[in-house]
C-alpha cells in the first residue's frame, strides 16, 4: 500500500515528506494503523541527529495514535475500526515482561525499538518505483506517517472519543513522566520533588507529583516553561542561569533538600546539581538521554544517595495508559495544556520550534 511519511535520509537530515513510500500488509503478528496524531518526543529529534547512515533513509516517530486498519491473523488484542495510541515495544515472554517491568525487557529497549527494523532484520517500508528498503519500525511503529506496522506489544486501545491529539502523547513523553512519580519515586504525600527540566516529559512529572501532593521545585532555563511548572502547582521555578549555585536555590525551597529529584536533561552538570541538591537519603530519577556523567563517590555515599535509570516510567503501558486517561479526564493530569498542534507537513517547522523552547510537546495532525 502506498502511504506518506517523513524521512529522514541521512543523520541529521531534515523530516522531507514523501509520497512515494509503500508499506507491506500487516504479518500475523502485526497491526497496521492509520495514523490520525504523533507526538514528537526530544528522542525523535536526539536520535535523528546520530542515526547511522547504513540505517538509513530513516521514518521516526514513536507517539502514535489513530484507528486500526487491519490486523495479521494472530492478533486478538483489537479489530479494525479500534481507536488505539502506540507506545514501545517489549518481547512479552521474559523474566521482566511477565512481572511488569517490559520497559526492562530482557531483549532490550534498542532491539525493539531502535534497530531501525523488525526483528528479524526486515523493515516494512520501501520506495515506490525501484523498491529501496527504507528503515523504521522505530519503537515498533515509526508513527510520523500516514500508516503505521505495529504489534500487540505496543499498541493500547484507547476510548473513540478521546481526540488522537490528546492520546498519542501518552506512548511516551506522558507516560515516562507520570510513571516515573507513579510507578518508580512514588512520592509520599508532603514530601518534596525537584525536578530538573520543565520540557514535554518534566511538566508532566511536575502535575503528577503534585497531584499526589508533593512540593515541587522545577529547574529550567526556558521563562515559558518555569511558568508552565508554577501553574501546574509547582511552589518555585528556579532558572538555572540566573542563581549561581542551583542546587542551593532548589534547597531554600526545600528544608534538608528534596526527598526526590528527576532529571530529564540527560546533562552531567545538572546530573550533579540534583544529586548536591538531594536530601539524606534521596533519590535521584535519569529519565534524559545522554552519555556519561561523573558524580562525587563520598557525596552519594554519605548522603546514602540512590540513583535509579528510568525507562518510559517503567510502565506496562496496557495498565497504565487507560489510568491516564482516566487521571486526564478527572482533570489532574492536564497535559493538554502543554500541547502544540501543527499540521503533518509542518514537522520540520514543529522540530524547530521543540528545540528552540518555543513549544513545548508539538503533536502532529494528519489529514
Ligand atoms: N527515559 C525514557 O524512557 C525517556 C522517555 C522520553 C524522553 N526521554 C528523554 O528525556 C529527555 C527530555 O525529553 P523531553 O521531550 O521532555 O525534552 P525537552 O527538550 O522538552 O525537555 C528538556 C528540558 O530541559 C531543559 N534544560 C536545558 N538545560 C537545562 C539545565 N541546565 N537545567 C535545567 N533544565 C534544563 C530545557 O529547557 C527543556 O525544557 C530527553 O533526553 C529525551 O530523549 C527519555
Ligand atoms: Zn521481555
Ligand atoms: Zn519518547
Amino acid at each position: 500500500m502506498r502511504i506518506q511519511a517523513a524521512v529522514v535520509e541521512g543523520p541529521g537530515g531534515p523530516f522531507t515528506l514523501r509520497d512515494d513510500l509503500v508499506i507491506e500488509a500487516p504479518r500475523s503478528d502485526e497491526i497496521l494503523v492509520r495514523i490520525a496524531a504523533a507526538g514528537i518526543c526530544h528522542t525523535d529529534l536526539s536520535t535523528r541527529l546520530r542515526w547511522p547512515q547504513q540505517l538509513s533513509p530513516m521514518v521516526f516517530g514513536h507517539e502514535g495514535a489513530g484507528v486500526v486498519e487491519a490486523v495479521g491473523d494472530e492478533v486478538t488484542s483489537v479489530r479494525p475500526g479500534d481507536s488505539v495510541c502506540l507506545t514501545y515495544r517489549s518481547c512479552t515472554d521474559c523474566g521482566q515482561c511477565t512481572t511488569g517491568h517490559p520497559a526492562y525487557c530482557d531483549t532490550g529497549i534498542f532491539a525493539l525499538n531502535a534497530s531501525g527494523t523488525r526483528s528479524d532484520g526486515t523493515t516494512p517500508l520501501s520506495r515506490a518505483g525501484d523498491g529501496r528498503p527504507v528503515y523504521g519500525s522505530f519503537f515498533g511503529q515509526s508513527s510520523f506517517a500516514s500508516h503505521a506496522l505495529a504489534h500487540t506489544s505496543n499498541v493500547v486501545k484507547v476510548p473513540a472519543d478521546l481526540p488522537p491529539t490528546i492520546a498519542a502523547p501518552l506512548g511516551c513523553g506522558v507516560q515516562t513522566g507520570a510513571g516515573t512519580i507513579l510507578n518508580v519515586l512514588r512520592p509520599p504525600r508532603g514530601s518534596s520533588v525537584a525536578v530538573f527540566g520543565a520540557g514535554g516529559v518534566g511538566l508532566v512529572s511536575v502535575m503528577t507529583a503534585v497531584a499526589e501532593g508533593c512540593r515541587v521545585i522545577a529547574v529550567d532555563p526556558v521563562a515559558a516553561r518555569r511558568a508552565k511548572a508554577l501553574k501546574f502547582g509547582a511552589v518555585a521555578a528556579v532558572d538555572p542561569q540566573a542563581v549561581g549555585d542551583v542546587a542551593g536555590a532548589v534547597r531554600d525551597h526545600a528544608d534538608g533538600g528534596p526527598a526526590f529529584a528527576v532529571d530529564t536533561t540527560g546533562q552531567p552538570t545538572v546530573i550533579s546539581q540534583a544529586i548536591a541538591t538531594l536530601a539524606q537519603r534521596g533519590t535521584l530519577a535519569l529519565v534524559g538521554v545522554g552519555g556519561r556523567a561523573e558524580f562525587d563517590i563520598m557525596t552519594v555515599l554519605t548522603k546514602g544517595i540512590r540513583i535509579r535509570g528510568v525507562i518510559e516510567g517503567d510502565a506496562a503501558p496496557a495498565d497504565f495508559i487507560p489510568r491516564l486517561i482516566a487521571r486526564y479526564r478527572q482533570g489532574v493530569l492536564p497535559f493538554d495544556e502543554i500541547i502544540t498542534e501543527f499540521p503533518f507537513h509542518e514537522i520540520e517547522d514543529a522540530a524547530r520550534a521543540a528545540s528552540a523552547g518555543e513549544v513545548i510537546k508539538p503533536v502532529l495532525r494528519f489529514p
